[in-house]
Parts: C-alpha cells; sequence; structure tokens
C-alpha cells in the first residue's frame, strides 16, 4: 500500500463493503451454530471460507492483470504482491474446497474422504486439485468415517 502511495489506515465505501461481507459471514456460522444441528457450523463455516477464499482468489487474479497495465514502481509492487500471494491463495481456495465438500458427503450420510485428498497431496495447484478430487473416489468409505458416515450418527442419535 505504501509502494502504491495509499494510505492503509484510510476507511473508504468499498473497505465498509467488505467489512459487511466479512461479519455477514460471521453471522451466518452463528446462525448454524445456534440451529443445533450437529454438524451445522462447521458444515456453514467452511463454506463461508470457500466464499471468502473465492474472492481472495479473484482479487489476487484482478493485482496480476493491474500490474500488466501498469507501468514503473507501482506495477513492480503489484506484480510482487502477486507472485508473492500465489502458492498460499491457491492452496487456500483448493483445500477449502475440498474440505467442503467432504463435510458435505459426511453430512448427507455419503462416504467421506477425511482428511480430505487435497490436504494428504500438497495440493497448490488447479491440475492437483482436480486430481486430489478424481482420486477420493478410491477412497471414499475406507478413510476414517467407515460405511457410515459421521454426520449421519451425530444426526440420528441427536434424533
Ligand atoms: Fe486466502
Amino acid at each position: 500500500m505504501d509502494r502504491l502511495g495509499l494510505d492503509p489506515g484510510k476507511e473508504t465505501p468499498g473497505r465498509k463493503v467488505v467489512r459487511h461481507a466479512g461479519q455477514s459471514l460471521v453471522r451466518t456460522i452463528q446462525m448454524a451454530k445456534q440451529s443445533g444441528i450437529p454438524g451445522a457450523a462447521q458444515l456453514v463455516a467452511a463454506e463461508c471460507i470457500v466464499m471468502a477464499e473465492t474472492k481472495d482468489h479473484a482479487n489476487r487474479e484482478l493485482i496480476g492483470q493491474l500490474s500488466k497495465e501498469m507501468t514503473g514502481e507501482r506495477a513492480e509492487a503489484l506484480r510482487e504482491a502477486y507472485d508473492q500471494a500465489e502458492e498460499q491463495e491457491d492452496r487456500h481456495l483448493y483445500h477449502t474446497m475440498g474440505w467442503a465438500r467432504e463435510l458435505w458427503l459426511d453430512f448427507l450420510g455419503l462416504p467421506a474422504v477425511l482428511p480430505r485428498p487435497e490436504e494428504e497431496q500438497e495440493v497448490t495447484t488447479m491440475k492437483e486439485a482436480a486430481e486430489a478430487k478424481e482420486s477420493r473416489g478410491k477412497r471414499a468409505g475406507k478413510g476414517r468415517t467407515g460405511t457410515k458416515s459421521r454426520g449421519a450418527r451425530q444426526r440420528k442419535s441427536a434424533a
């Protein structure tokens, strides 16, 4: 922000929108927790994180595009930020997507693979994420959850 000549402490309309969206995600998780449905808070939290990470991923792409259109020190600052965040942002998105997918399968009473394949395969690219997702079919039902999912067991015992 300093290298771009921007004040990181300045309150802007865009920051207010982002703050509101973030607080809404937290409120969404709280609502799921208050529902009392076993596993719901974790499932909704995973979905909220996927939404946030999707926006992180998109923002990073925008920073990369912007850096190509600019010149000089500001372009260099953006390019460095873009490169610096590549692996971590890709990892955040693909891992949370995998986590949400397996939690949903578990919640629906279907065989889930936990820990998720993305974690065990150290996924950092979209291609690796697709391969991890593909590999889960071979492992589904053989993992920690066995033939009956944890979510299904919890819901049955809560009923
Ligand atoms: Fe992220």
